[in-house]
C-alpha cells in the first residue's frame, strides 16, 4: 500500500513509561511520554502498578499526542503498538487500546517489535541526524537488554551478540541501589560521574567469550568494594560517590567499547549505531562519538528524546511496516519474550 502522506499513531506500554506518538511519513508531529514516579520507592517497576497505572494514562496520552501533531483521529492512516518484550500486563493495555482504535477506525493494525524499534529509530527524519546505511551494527543497551545487532535491513537483523545475565541498564541500576540512590539509577550515576575521577577505583572487566557480555560479577564487584570500604568509613559513599561513580561508568563504558571492536573486527562493518535507554548515558555518547576520529568509525547517536522509551520508535517502524503491508489482525498475541 502507498499513499503520500501516511499518519501512524503509535503506542508504547512495554514497562513502565506510557507513550504516543504520532508520525507524518518518517517525520514525528508528536512525542508524549507520561513516565510513572511510582515505582521509584520500590528501587523497581512492580507490574501490577505499572499496568495499574497505564490503564489511567494511555486515554490521556493519546489524546495529547493527537492534539500536539494537529490532526484528528479519522486523519489516521494505522496504529502501531508494541508487541513485545515487555511486561505482560503493561503490553496488554497498549495493543488492546490500539486494537479497539483500530477496528473502530477501520484502519491497519501494526505489530512492533519494542527491540527493533530502539535500533530503527535512527531512521527518524530529524535535521542535523544522519541515517545509517545497510548494513551497520547496532548495540542496543537498556534496563532489559544488552545486544550487539547486525541489521541488514528494516525487517532483517540478526543478534551477533548480547548479555548472558544482567542487561547493562541493570549494572547502572543495581549499582546505584548499591549506593542507595533512587530507581532509575542510571542518570544519576550519569549525573555524578561528570564530577569525578574515573580512574579513581579501577574495577575489572569480566572475561566473556566472543561477543557475550556478562555484568552479574561486576554488581558483585562494586558491592563488595562498597561494603569493605563501608566498613571502614561509613561515610565512604557520599564522601565518594563523584569517583565511584566516574570509575563504574568507566568499567562499563570499556566493556561495551572492547566488544564493539571485536566487533568490528569481525564482520567488517564500521557503521555504529546505539539505541535503548543506557545510550542516553553521556559517557557512552561521547566516547563514541570520539571512535569516530580514532578508529575511522561512522556513528549514529540518537536524539535523547529518542533513547529512552517513546512512541516515536514505534512509530518510524509502523511507518516501514504500513509501507511494506505488513500488517496483523485482532488476533495477534503481545508476548512477554519475543523472538527476534
Ligand atoms: O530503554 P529503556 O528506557 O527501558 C527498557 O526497555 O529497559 O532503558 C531504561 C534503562 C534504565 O536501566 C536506566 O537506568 C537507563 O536506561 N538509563 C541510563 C541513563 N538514562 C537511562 N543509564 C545510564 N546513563 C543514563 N544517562
Ligand atoms: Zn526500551
Amino acid at each position: 500500500m502507498q499513499q503520500n502522506e501516511v499518519f501512524i499513531l503509535a503506542i508504547e506500554s512495554s514497562c513502565d513509561d506510557t507513550a504516543a506518538a504520532v508520525l507524518q511519513n518518517d517525520k514525528v508531529l508528536s512525542n508524549v511520554v507520561a513516565r510513572q514516579n511510582i515505582h521509584e520507592e520500590y528501587g523497581g517497576v512492580v507490574p501490577e502498578l505499572a499496568s495499574r497505572a497505564h490503564q489511567q494514562n494511555i486515554v490521556p496520552v493519546i489524546d495529547v499526542a493527537l492534539k500536539k501533531a494537529n490532526i484528528t483521529k479519522e486523519q489516521l492512516s494505522g496504529i502501531a503498538f508494541t508487541q513485545g518484550p515487555g511486561l505482560m500486563g503493561s503490553l496488554l493495555v497498549g495493543s488492546s487500546f490500539a486494537k479497539s482504535l483500530s477496528m473502530a477506525l477501520n484502519i491497519p493494525l501494526i505489530a512492533v517489535n519494542h527491540m527493533h524499534a530502539h535500533i530503527l529509530a535512527h531512521f527518524i527524519d530529524e535535521e542535523g541526524f544522519d541515517k545509517p546505511t545497510f548494513p551497520f551494527l547496532a548495540l542496543t543497551i537498556s534496563g532489559g537488554h544488552t545486544q550487539i545487532v547486525k541489521v541488514n535491513d528494516f525487517f532483517n537483523m540478526e543478534i551477533i551478540g548480547e548479555t548472558t545475565d544482567d542487561a547493562v541498564g541493570e549494572a547502572f541500576d543495581k549499582t546505584a541501589k548499591i549506593l542507595g540512590l533512587p530507581y532509575p539509577g542510571g542518570p544519576l550515576i550519569d549525573q555524578f560521574a561528570k564530577e569525578g575521577n574515573p580512574k579513581k577505583y579501577p574495577f575489572t572487566k569480566p572475561k566473556v567469550d566472543g561477543l557475550n557480555f556478562s555484568f552479574s560479577g561486576l554488581k558483585t564487584q562494586i558491592l563488595y568494594f562498597v561494603q569493605k570500604n563501608v566498613a571502614e568509613n561509613p561515610n565512604f559513599v557520599e564522601e565518594n560517590k563523584h569517583d565511584i561513580c566516574a570509575s563504574v561508568q568507566q568499567i562499563i563504558i570499556d566493556i561495551l567499547m572492547d566488544k564493539l571492536k571485536l566487533a568490528v573486527a569481525e564482520t567488517g562493518i564500521t557503521q555504529i549505531a546505539i539505541g535503548g535507554g543506557v545510550s542516553a548515558n553521556s559517557g557512552i555518547r561521547e566516547t563514541l562519538k570520539n571512535a569516530e576520529g580514532k578508529y575511522g568509525w561512522k556513528t549514529f547517536i540518537p536524539k535523547f528524546e529518542y533513547t529512552t522509551d517513546n512512541a516515536a520508535m514505534i512509530g518510524i517502524v509502523g511507518y516501514q511496516k504500513f509501507l511494506h503491508d505488513k500488517f496483523v489482525d485482532q488476533s495477534t498475541v503481545s508476548k512477554a519474550r519475543i523472538e527476534f
